[in-house]
């Protein structure tokens, strides 16, 4: 059956459908030889041949969802020019080429959901979905309520306000404090943004939980592959979320909310 290049590159497990579109712009996709730069082209991946970065694109229906502790020091881009270590070394017992929903800093630790379902990876993302993502921040010094309401209402950074976020305090002191903070927007380094904007610098962040799926005793380094309830913890009971899965979709895909639309705000 003939379906969208981008759509084809996704669901092979190459990346997420937006780095597809990347690559084809690029012209780093051919359809029986011949380099496709447009967008949109039909393509039947089981009669034509498609390569992707000189590679082959083959097929797994499989999809896998991994849940990995990642560690400081690691990037989560599947290459890096400098040569840092990417965490997919980490997820080697991994059969499946599943690449990271999303980026978390060299220098952050926690959290990483890992696909090779690039569907799914574009609804965890998708700002329409307001995911929730849930840090905890060591600061610098003691944010006053008046600084902490700033980031539950909204500050600007880089000339953007930010989206309201849920704040609570772990630990006050003088010299260092330790916050948990939930937004759902997924800006670079936006958290570390956000307390700088008060005043107050990370000094270490972890991502504790994506929604209701929470990281719990992973440690660092380690993984576990998630089931279809812990995708549907991911999508929590926020009403512009799709409703929790209670099986296989329709097309026998594994765990699927992500062929749903966002009901309307
Ligand atoms: N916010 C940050 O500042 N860093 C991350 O890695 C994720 C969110």
């Amino acid at each position: 059956m003939d379906e969208r290049l981008q759509k084809i590159l996704a669901q092979a497990g190459i990346c997420s459908r937006r780095a597809a579109e990347e690559l084809i712009r690029t012209g780093q996709v051919t359809v029986d030889g011949r380099v496709v730069t447009e967008m949109g082209l039909k393509v039947d991946p089981k009669r034509q041949k498609i390569m992707a970065k000189g590679q082959p694109v083959g097929f797994s229906e499989k999809k896998v969802y991994v849940l990995l502790n990642k560690p400081e020091g690691f990037v989560t881009t599947l290459h890096d020019p400098q040569g840092r270590p990417i965490v997919t070394s980490l997820l080697q017992k991994v059969p499946e080429r599943i690449f990271p929903v999303g980026r978390l800093d060299f220098d952050t630790k926690g959290a990483l959901l890992l696909t090779n379902d690039g569907d799914l990876a574009q609804q965890v993302q998708h700002p329409r979905f307001e995911v929730n993502k849930t840090y905890v921040a060591r600061v610098t010094g003691k944010p006053s309520a008046a600084e902490l309401r700033q980031l539950e209402e909204g500050l600007e950074v880089e000339g953007r306000l930010t989206a309201p976020a849920q704040v609570k305090v772990r630990k006050a002191a003088a010299k260092e404090s330790v916050i948990e903070i939930t937004i759902h927007e997924g800006r670079k380094r936006q958290v570390r943004k956000m307390f700088t904007a008060i005043g107050h610098h990370v000094t270490e962040l972890t991502r504790i939980a994506y929604g209701n799926l929470q990281l719990g005793s992973l440690k660092p380094g380690k993984f576990r592959f998630l089931s279809q309830a812990d995708i549907g913890r991911i999508f929590h009971k926020d009403k512009k979320t799709p409703p929790v899965p209670s099986g296989k979709s329709a097309k026998g895909r594994g765990p699927g909310p992500r062929n749903k639309k966002p009901q309307a705000k």
